[in-house]
């Protein structure tokens, strides 16, 4: 009350990837077949990347100070129906029939379920006392991990032109490991 609470970064940056995803699946409405095509494996990626930071990292964090851990559950359990949804995609091609209409039901599902992290989950832990800087560092660590795949011999300061051309043929064998 009369207090400025500020958004940690962690939900700042988790904010920004729900941007990305909604402008993939707006992009997408637009699209001719082509690009509807590059855009679904864009926004899968996209989408594992992000799941796997909240399921590993965020989500442990939040439960232990969120008082509706009905929520948490619930958003779990929204990830699993995008898993299932992401495991048939990748199963197909996008001239069967059906592919592109399984991508807009994953992005209708995907706009809910961010509606729900930013407007009741996010806002109810934000005040919280948590450590969101240890947080940070460790979504941030993982999420370069995921981006580029196992690389110890990658130092920081390597540049990011580098690092997106990786980005695309690692992802799927972190996805692997991590069950996404
Ligand atoms: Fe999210």
């Amino acid at each position: 009350m009369g207090l400025v609470t500020r958004t940690p970064d962690v939900l700042k940056m988790l904010k920004d990837d729900h941007d990305k995803v909604k402008t993939i699946f707006e992009d997408f409405e637009q699209a001719d077949d082509r690009m509807k095509a590059f855009l679904v494996s864009q926004g899968i990626r996209e989408l594992e990347v992000h799941a796997a930071i909240e399921e590993e990292l965020v989500y442990p964090v939040l439960r232990s100070d969120l008082e509706e851990k009905h929520i948490l559950d619930e958003a779990l359990e929204e990830h699993h129906v995008a898993h299932l949804l992401i495991e048939e995609l990748r199963a197909m091609s996008p001239a069967d029939e059906r592919y592109f209409a399984k991508f807009k039901v994953l992005a209708e599902s995907i706009r809910h379920h961010i509606k729900e992290e930013e407007g009741t989950m996010f806002p109810e832990v934000e005040e919280k006392e948590l450590n969101w800087e240890e947080l940070l560092v460790a979504v941030e660590r993982r999420k370069n991990e995921l981006l580029e795949g196992a690389k110890p011999e990658l130092q920081p300061g390597v540049s990011t032109i580098t690092k997106g051309k990786h980005a695309k043929a690692e992802v799927d064998i972190s996805s692997q490991t991590i069950h996404v």
